[in-house]
């Protein structure tokens, strides 16, 4: 997509970090845009340094899908029909899967995850009933790749996000909408703050707010990528459509690492019974998703 002006954009997460960044991006492109938080206080002083008249903020939990509904209906029928959508609302939670409680799974898979899927959900039927093309960037992580033992959870939702979002691109390619993940390391952000909003009735589950690591992490954010390096990377990819963005170059080798990990994984089996059928299959699905990938990117 070369030219985004006047296009209507909806970014969640909108009111620190990268989606700042991304609002920041999206109106020196000459879109109208909405920013989307579940911090009132955040998008007020968010929307105060932005002294922009093409931009409303809205508050909305992306974890409610009613409310996700009723946000896209407000934001519509102000700014037009929405056909940039960021779905980049995140918080983390750093401790391992066998240190956690479902509370801890349905607040970051509610708003990690599902929030993704809201979005997709309720603004994708409307980009495709109306025509005109599009893009959906979903913001994953490196932690979509790597894995370690803490961030467990978070892992596994932004695994999640990587999946849905590059089959949502094979098959909205034949709409004229396209799907980008990215994948950020490390940004100067908020999200050291994420206990803050977690929601009342999944505090049950919750282990006690350490401090001191809070405090940590806030200090690790502070050497994180500036949010409006990340968002000028994102326009380009838009402009390129683009799957993957890596906007941090420095994870390659490691990246490099852990695919030659997985490569080593295979083994040399005698062939089972099934093996020659199953490669006439195979090659059938191969051949239909390399297609698949060549048509998003537009080099049928
Ligand atoms: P941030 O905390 O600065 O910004 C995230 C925004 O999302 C906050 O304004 C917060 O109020 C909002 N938010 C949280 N829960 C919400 C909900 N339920 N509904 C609506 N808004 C909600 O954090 P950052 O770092 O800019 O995060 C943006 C995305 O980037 C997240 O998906 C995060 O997982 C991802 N990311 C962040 C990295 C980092 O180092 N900070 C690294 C890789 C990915």
């Amino acid at each position: 997509m070369q030219d985004l002006a006047g296009r209507t954009a909806f970014v969640t997460g909108g009111a620190n970090g990268i989606g700042l960044g991304f609002v920041r991006a999206l109106l020196a492109e000459g879109c109208k845009v909405a920013l989307a938080d579940i911090r009132q206080d955040a998008i007020d002083a968010a929307l105060a340094t932005l002294d922009n008249q093409d931009v409303i903020g809205v508050q909305l939990d992306v974890a409610s899908r009613d409310g996700f509904a009723a946000a896209a209906d407000r934001v519509e029928a102000e700014l037009g029909p929405v056909s940039l959508v960021f779905n980049n609302a995140g918080v983390n939670l750093f401790q391992t899967i066998d240190d956690s409680s479902y509370d801890d799974w349905d607040w970051l898979l509610g708003v990690n995850l599902h929030g993704v899927i809201n979005g997709v959900m309720t603004f994708v039927p409307r980009m495709k009933a109306r025509g005109g093309g599009g893009h959906v960037v979903n913001t994953a992580s490196m932690a979509a790749f790597l894995c370690g033992p803490q961030p467990g959870i978070y892992n596994t939702t932004k695994f999640a996000v990587r999946g849905m979002s590059e089959s949502l691109r094979y098959s909205l390619a034949k709409h004229g909408i396209g799907v980008s993940v990215l994948c950020p390391g490390l940004v100067k952000s908020h999200i050291f703050a994420s206990d803050e909003i977690r929601p009342d009735d999944l505090k049950a589950g919750a282990k006690a707010v350490d401090a001191t690591a809070v405090g940590r992490l806030e200090q690790l954010h502070q050497a994180g990528m500036e949010p409006d390096v990340i968002a000028a990377r994102v326009i380009e990819a838009i402009h390129a459509n683009r799957f993957y963005i890596f906007s941090h170059p420095e994870f390659r080798d490691e990246l490099r690492e852990v695919f030659d990990d997985v490569l080593e994984a295979f083994r040399d089996y005698p062939e089972d019974a099934g093996f020659q059928q199953r490669l006439a299959f195979e090659k059938m699905r191969r051949d239909g998703y390399r297609a698949a990938r060549q048509a998003a990117r537009g080099d049928e």
